[in-house]
């Protein structure tokens, strides 16, 4: 047995859709309803699906009993104020997990390596199930942002930016993926992040959205690049020396990494 996955999303682990319009829709996303969460960055989040339909945004293993990220339970008051959103995180007809929107204040590019983080979305998915992928519509227009995708957390090498414009709908398999979005703003950002099963209807929608997994990244300055790199180090060194003064509980909050897996 194996999880279902998408071919699409197979080689390179993400696709990218046809741009959505979305200067044609009302802005949804202004009139939800937030809560704060610890996360990859600044970040509030407003769900439209939760573990039990509660204004909450845990991970649904997180609960109990505890579940893995699917049958997101939709938010009535959430889906009144943003029927397009839900709307869209329907379309594909599979599966969805938690559906929420991101609020993300400015953050400059070291400060989104030092989030780079791997998502738990298939804790407790049993094998042979489709495998969780997630997929990100950007709402406000952030041509100079990117997702930042990266294969090894530490290598440069492996690194994807994806520019995120009002429109941009990008799928990921964000648990092989190390990633975070570099924000430099100066308005929040706001995205709608959907936890979806792969199967047929998800290949069946990434087709109708032109998906394709072709994409070069813009360069990036060498100096600012190598600058973030010094900083991102720097600051793993930091907390790895003010955990290890708490002891062994410190060592394993350290193991597990900057973030204990979240969004993007
Ligand atoms: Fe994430």
């Amino acid at each position: 047995m194996s999880y279902i996955k998408s071919a699409a999303l197979e080689e390179t682990g993400f696709v990218i859709l046809d741009r959505y319009e979305q200067a044609k829709d009302p802005k949804e996303w202004l009139d939800l309803e937030y809560v704060e969460w610890k996360s990859s960055g600044d970040t509030r989040f407003a769900p439209l699906t939760s573990a039990k339909g509660e204004i909450e945004v845990n991970g649904f293993w997180n609960h109990t009993p505890p579940r893995t990220d699917k049958d997101g339970v939709w938010i009535a008051s959430q889906v009144e104020k943003a029927p397009t959103l839900a709307r869209r995180a329907q379309e594909p007809g599979a599966n969805v997990g938690r559906c929420r929107v991101i609020e993300l204040k400015p953050t400059e590019y070291a400060e989104a390596l030092y989030n780079l983080h791997q998502d738990d979305n298939n804790r407790l998915n049993p094998d042979g199930n489709g495998w969780i992928v997630r997929g990100f519509f950007n709402l406000s227009d952030d041509a100079d942002s990117c997702l930042i995708l990266r294969e090894e957390r530490y290598d440069p090498d492996t690194e994807v930016r994806i520019p995120l414009p009002a429109g941009a709908q990008i799928i990921v398999d964000t648990q092989r993926f190390w990633h975070a979005v570099w924000h430099p703003g100066p308005e929040n950002r706001y995205c709608l992040i959907t936890s979806w099963e792969s199967g047929p209807q998800l290949d069946a929608y990434i087709e109708k959205w032109h998906g394709t997994s072709e994409h070069t990244s813009a360069p990036l300055d060498p100096a600012l690049a190598a600058d973030a790199e010094h900083e991102v180090q720097r600051r793993l060194a930091e907390r790895a020396a003010a955990l290890a003064e708490r002891g062994s509980s410190g060592a394993r909050e350290a193991a597990r990494g900057a973030w204990g897996a979240s969004d993007a």
